[in-house]
């Protein structure tokens, strides 16, 4: 099966009440950990591939890559752009073989927004791609940019009908107090989302894929593997699972997680090390660093999102 786009994926999980798991990719070793996990489990995937990790590893190495994993699992398999925020940067993905990108006009004006939206979306639906666009904008780190609190803002619901009728995308992101990175809620704060937006969105757009940034749940497992070998993170607060099953039911389809995948994989190497400080191969810590992302995305796949066996 070649690469897919979202489509039936979408319609599949708006219908059956759970979502895919949209995971970032940076090399081989995420890409084989997440496979090797959703083939166990049969369930699809969109693996995503931000501007960065297009900067870090190469668009034609990670979509080789990507390809590579699509025939080893048979599963489908979608190859999304992560927080496109150029025309030019959508175009050359959907030229150089996406089936999928987002358009993060979030940062620019609501008309601004529109018009970049609608010229990604017009482009890509000629070539058979899907668009992402965003409303709303969520607070924390991507790629160089770092949105602070106040300047976050959640998804107005009295915009949606107008931004997904003027634009033609096929499914939108919106901001409802999830957050980029490990820090997203302040030490002893409780995790809140405002589900009622949520509900009003989908109210307005009966049928409509939604997607979720930022919903890591920062397992305390792996923060507490970091610190416990030579790490100094912070307290860090994730989304609880609860809340991310209780958006899996609901009209949200695409739920995001990046992560939650660095701390598993920086939380397995540092033990590694830790355990034998005169190890020097790559291929000795890099294999416990890939099976922990298995382990954790099946977890995720299973428990989390209810994507298992929909592939
Ligand atoms: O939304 C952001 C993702 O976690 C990707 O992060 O831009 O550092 O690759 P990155
Ligand atoms: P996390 O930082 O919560 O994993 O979010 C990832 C994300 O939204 C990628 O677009
Ligand atoms: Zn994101």
């Amino acid at each position: 099966m070649p690469l897919v786009t979202t489509k039936e994926m979408f319609q599949k999980a708006y219908d059956g009440g759970y979502a895919i798991g949209a995971f970032n990719v940076n090399n081989m070793e995420i890409i084989q950990g997440i496979t090797e996990a959703a083939k166990e489990v049969g369930a699809p995937l969109i693996l995503q591939v931000s501007s960065g990790a297009r900067k870090y590893a190469n668009h034609t190495y990670l979509t080789k890559l990507v390809e590579a994993a699509e025939i080893e699992t048979g599963l489908p398999i979608c190859l999304h752009l992560d927080h496109g925020d150029t025309f030019e940067l959508c175009k050359s993905c959907i030229d150089g073989g996406f089936t999928s990108v987002m358009i993060d006009g979030s940062h620019l004006s609501y008309e601004e927004n529109v018009a970049v939206t609608k010229k990604v979306v017009e482009y890509a639906h000629e070539r058979g791609v899907v668009v992402e666009g965003e409303l709303g904008r969520l607070a924390g780190v991507e790629d160089d940019v770092k949105v602070a609190d106040h300047d976050a803002s959640y998804t107005r619901p009295e915009e949606v009908i107008d931004f997904v009728g003027r634009t033609g995308v096929d499914s939108l992101a919106i901001a409802i107090g999830t957050s980029h990175g490990a820090y997203k809620f302040k030490p002893g704060q409780k995790p809140q989302l405002r589900f009622d937006i949520l509900d009003q969105v989908s109210e307005k757009l009966p049928g409509f894929p939604i997607v979720l940034h930022g919903a890591s749940s920062v397992i305390p497992e792996f923060v507490a593997m970091i610190n416990q070998n030579g790490g100094n993170m912070p307290d860090a607060i994730g989304i609880p699972e609860e809340m991310l099953r209780q958006a899996a039911r609901s009209a949200v389809c695409k739920i995001n997680i990046d992560s939650d995948l660095r701390l598993a994989m920086t939380g397995s190497i540092r033990k590694y090390f830790a355990e034998h400080p005169d190890h020097f191969d790559p291929r000795q810590y890099l294999s416990p660093a890939r099976a922990a992302i298995k382990e954790l995305v099946k977890n995720k796949l299973i428990n989390v999102l209810g994507c298992n066996g929909k592939a």
